[in-house]
């Protein structure tokens, strides 16, 4: 196994096997950590970009099993931030020392393009870079967009397993969630995509597979996530991902991509209280901090536990900051763009 570990790190390439191989041992965790933490420090260094995440609808047309946001959760009280209100959260991001904002939302159809691309304007106004996570959309809309200033989009692709996708995603296609993909890398986005881990039914197959696509695909942000079951969905009595192995596939996507943007993800801390900061000595060079202010932190209830909920930014900026200085590493002044490195 230390020799597959040596070989990701030397190489950054890996057989569909051996990833399978390490997925499936606990035995050399440490060592495989380690190790994308040195391939992480020595490709994008010590630098940690922190991304000011705006939360605006909770509203979605969707109905993946696993989210809290699906059209059908009735119990959630749902909410929409206004054009001004979210203008303003940027501003303040801003007044914090963000560089990025993250515009997320479910899938609200009621920003439409004139709509997105005013809010796209104004932000890009405050010189800050601009990423979207606003789901799927029409090539035509992802250029419209882009035209109007947004420089990055995520979109997970959730699991490569196609049948599994599209039995938790009632109504969406897969061929539709890689054309958006795709659309996105051709329109010349920094592209994000990533998958969720633990999902019913996924096997280690599977995930060694989801990490081949990363890399196939050459995204330039992966974001890796435990699966967390919300009691007011159809999967609430599953089980879920862990954080080992949710870490685990982040830290093989950095060795085998190492110089691209890897967030600690939210929903990692929610299942270990210093969450991130393992994922930060793990491979990961990227925190996306919650700028949404007041109730509306509580309102986005993707999955149960969510950190910060009932902390304001102000408060989120400074813990992070301290707690990322406290391993020895800063937070970037820069917008953390992608840097490409020539690989092996
Ligand atoms: N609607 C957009 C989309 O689906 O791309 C963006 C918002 S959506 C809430 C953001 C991400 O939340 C999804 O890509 C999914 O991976 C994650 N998510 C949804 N339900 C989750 C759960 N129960 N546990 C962990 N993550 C979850
Ligand atoms: Fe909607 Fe995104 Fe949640 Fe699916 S994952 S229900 S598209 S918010
Ligand atoms: Fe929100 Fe620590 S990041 S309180």
């Amino acid at each position: 196994m230390l020799n597959i570990i040596a070989k990701a790190e030397q190489n950054h390439d890996l057989s569909k096997d051996e990833i399978v191989k390490l997925l499936a041992t606990d035995e050399y965790n440490q060592e495989l950590f380690a190790a994308a933490d040195r391939v992480r420090k020595r490709f994008v260094g010590d630098e940690v970009h922190l991304r000011g995440l705006i939360e605006f609808s909770n509203i979605c047309k969707q109905n993946c099993l696993y989210c809290g946001l699906r059209r059908d959760n009735h119990r959630l009280k749902r909410y929409r931030l206004t054009v001004e209100q979210i203008i303003d959260f940027a501003r303040k991001a801003k007044s914090y020392g963000y560089k990025t904002i993250v515009l997320q939302s479910g899938e609200d159809s009621s920003f439409d393009v004139p709509t997105m691309q005013h809010i796209i304007r104004e932000i890009k106004a405050l010189d800050m870079a601009l990423t979207l996570s606003i789901g799927e959309k029409t090539r035509e809309e992802y250029a419209a967009y882009k035209e109007a200033g947004a420089d990055r989009y995520l979109l997970r692709i959730e699991t490569t397993d196609k049948a599994l996708y599209e039995a938790l995603d009632p109504g969406m296609s897969f061929e539709n969630r890689m054309r958006c993909l795709r659309d996105l890398k051709e329109l010349g986005y920094e592209v994000g995509t990533g998958c969720l881990v633990g999902l019913p039914g996924q096997s280690l197959e599977s995930l060694a597979d989801d990490i081949l696509f990363f890399k196939e695909i050459d995204a330039d942000m992966i974001g890796v996530g435990p699966f967390i079951p919300n009691p007011d969905t159809p999967l609430h009595g599953e089980k879920g991902g862990t954080f080992t192995l949710s870490l685990k596939v982040m830290a093989i996507t950095r060795l085998l991509m190492p110089d691209i943007n890897i967030p600690a993800t939210t929903a990692m801390e929610s299942l270990d209280p210093n969450g991130r900061i393992i994922a930060l000595r793990s491979g990961a060079n990227v925190v996306m901090p919650n700028v949404t202010e007041g109730e509306y932190r509580q309102l986005y209830a993707i999955y149960p536990g969510k950190i910060c909920i009932n902390d304001t930014p102000a408060r989120c900026r400074s813990c992070i900051t301290g707690k990322i200085n406290g391993i020895g590493r800063k937070v970037s002044a820069g917008y953390g763009y992608r840097q490409k490195k020539k690989i092996g």
